[in-house]
């Protein structure tokens, strides 16, 4: 496993991977690594002759008054980890580097980017959309592969491509689990032991969301009562939002349909946790 710290080495090996006819998979990360990373990489093995890893805490995507220093952060576990799952490159630029004094370039995505996620973070997507496009631009990758966990992510991102015309495949794969249902994700490390359990209630709450969909009942507004009141069950649980939206559009839906996108945001004590599925029948 080789380790490239700058866009210009990343480029390079990318130029000679092409030349030689590799396929690149990518998968950008902020690292903290747990086994939704490693089912991404898992994936990009699978379909690609070489897979980049890239551990970037991107400061352009945390507000002010966000976790941007408390991020968690691991270099060695993280390196161990990718070693274990075979990845051929790390690529780990510098805040420096990929910011230097005097930026001025953000991509912009509209609307999009103004829903759910957006409405609580201002400029989170524009952030996640310009560390995305200049990663792109110094991996060159095949495909680059994402979580369904951050659902709007995917599709800003595969927005962007489809937008931007780049000649790049978008893969986003299934949001991978704890044992009672808790999307895996770096900030679970901020959950004490009480707010851990606690946090279960974010799927508990799709559950039942999807049970009484399955029941019969069609009405979003129904929908998102039941589900704030199976989270509001948990005393340290506070709701930023729940949301029944078309799942590629993301345009509020006044019924369920098969393809709506039930996704919410919940705050267990200080830890801003995601979760969401998507309707299958
Ligand atoms: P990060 O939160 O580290 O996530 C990296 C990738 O892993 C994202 O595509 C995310 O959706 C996926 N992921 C996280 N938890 C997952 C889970 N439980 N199951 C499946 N996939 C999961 O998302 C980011 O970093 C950043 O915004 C980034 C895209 C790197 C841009 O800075």
């Amino acid at each position: 496993m080789k380790v490239i710290k700058t866009i210009k080495q990343m480029q390079l090996f990318s130029l000679k991977a092409k030349q030689n006819k590799k396929t690149i998979g990518f998968v950008p990360t902020m690292g903290y690594l747990h086994e939704g990373h490693l089912s991404l990489i898992r994936r990009s093995k699978k379909e690609n002759d070489i897979t980049i890893l890239s551990i970037f805490v991107n400061p352009a995507q945390f507000g002010p008054k966000e976790d941007f220093k408390k991020y968690p952060r691991d270099k060695k576990q993280d390196e161990v980890l990718a070693k274990k799952e075979k990845v051929d490159i790390i690529f780990y630029p510098s805040i420096k580097k990929m910011y230097p004094m005097g930026y001025l370039t953000y991509i912009n995505i509209g609307k999009t980017a103004n829903v759910l996620c957006g409405k609580s973070r201002p400029g989170h997507f524009q952030g996640v959309a310009t560390i995305v496009a200049k990663l792109i631009n110094g991996v060159t990758p095949n495909a680059i592969y994402l979580g369904q966990k951050d659902a709007q992510q995917a599709i800003v991102v595969k927005r962007m491509v489809e937008d931007l015309n780049w000649n790049l495949t978008v893969r986003t794969l299934p949001i991978v689990r704890e044992k009672d249902g808790l999307a895996m994700s770096s900030r679970n490390s901020y959950l004490n032991s009480q707010e851990r359990k606690q946090a279960a209630c974010l799927y508990q709450s799709l559950i039942v969301a999807k049970k009484i969909i399955r029941s019969g009942e069609r009405r979003s507004t129904k929908i998102i009562e039941k589900v704030k009141k199976v989270v509001l069950k948990n005393p340290g649980a506070k709701i930023d939002y729940v949301a029944c939206v078309d799942a590629k559009t993301l345009k509020p839906t006044k019924m369920i349909y098969k393809k709506t996108l039930i996704a919410l945001a919940i705050f267990i004590g200080k830890t801003r946790l995601i979760d969401n599925i998507i309707i299958d029948a």
